[in-house]
């Protein structure tokens, strides 16, 4: 099946789908993303994706080339050209197009891209017996809540885990605090409470790491974002999560084992409510 993308007003099979060497994207990564899930046509936070892709355009001076509403309409059109049931949508924004130049030239109009694939599922073996990672020194850039397109550390680190075997890297900031991994957020349970770095310029605001922060408070747990270490006392459990992944428990940290080195119950119930509210989504 051929899937269809949407480049600058037009909608194309994915193969002739092309971007201009000098855009601005190609050239300095000078542009913003996101990645929607979309469950049997229903989408999981369309307007916070949106919302959070507006901020990531406005902190860079980008204007968005349309409106939220038009975007959201888009979006939905994108999904209907294209014959999949669980979708993973995928924003770019970049600057625009223009010979290459640092300077910015204020008339540029940004370039827009629509892509869609299906949704991935996690393995059944990492939900059983938990993933894997190792810790990285964060060498990414300070404005880690832009979703920038400049992902080279977060594929450097991504590659550093995959070679040692393991399923994610996570970033400590210079004091060792544990920030996020390179395509996720990350949570600790310490001493029965649910921690996860605040949100600041070090982290992304996951879409995901809201949507477990609101099933842990509603489901009576003590939520606390405040910086945290891995070697902290207490700690019985870490777990991960993206759009990609929902959440995932995290069992084993630089070769040793978190808590008793199996999924704990806080993963396991947090994750059966998370995929309840996506099974309650892909229903409605
Ligand atoms: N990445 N932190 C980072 C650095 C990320 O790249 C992501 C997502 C997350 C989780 O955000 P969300 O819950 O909104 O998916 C946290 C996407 C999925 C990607 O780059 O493919």
């Amino acid at each position: 099946m051929q899937l269809i993308a949407y480049v600058n007003g037009n909608f194309l099979p994915l193969d002739e789908a092309t971007i201009h060497i000098e855009d601005r994207g190609f050239q300095f990564a000078d542009g913003v993303y996101e990645v929607i899930a979309c469950l049997g046509g229903n989408f999981l936070d369309l307007r916070p994706h949106l919302e959070r892709l507006n901020h990531s355009c406005r902190e860079i001076d980008i204007d968005l080339p349309c409106s939220i509403v038009d975007l959201e309409a888009l979006v939905h059109q994108i999904y209907l050209k294209n014959q999949l049931d669980d979708a993973m949508i995928y924003i770019q924004v970049t600057r625009g197009r223009a010979p290459r130049s640092h300077v910015i030239d204020p008339s540029m109009q940004p370039s827009l891209i629509l892509t869609l694939r299906a949704l991935p599922e996690p393995s059944d073996e990492k939900v059983e017996h938990g993933a894997t990672a190792i810790t990285l020194r964060d060498f990414r850039w300070g404005r880690c809540d832009i979703k920038s397109i400049a992902l080279l550390a977060s594929v450097m680190g991504k590659q550093q885990a995959v070679s040692r075997g393991v399923d994610e890297a996570f970033w400590l900031d210079d004091e060792g605090h544990a920030l996020e991994g390179c395509a996720t957020n990350l949570f600790a349970v310490i001493d029965g409470q649910l921690i996860t770095h605040p949100l600041d310029h070090h982290v992304l605001g996951g879409i995901m790491r809201e949507m477990i922060l609101r099933q842990a408070k509603a489901s009576d747990m003590t939520v606390v974002e405040r910086p945290w270490k891995l070697n902290e006392a207490g700690i019985s459990e870490c777990m991960m999560s993206s759009t990609t992944n929902a959440l995932l428990p995290v069992c084993q940290i630089d070769g040793k084992a978190i808590g008793n080195g199996s999924p704990g119950p806080v993963a396991h119930q947090l994750r059966q409510l998370v995929l309840n509210e996506l099974e309650a989504l892909r229903n409605q």
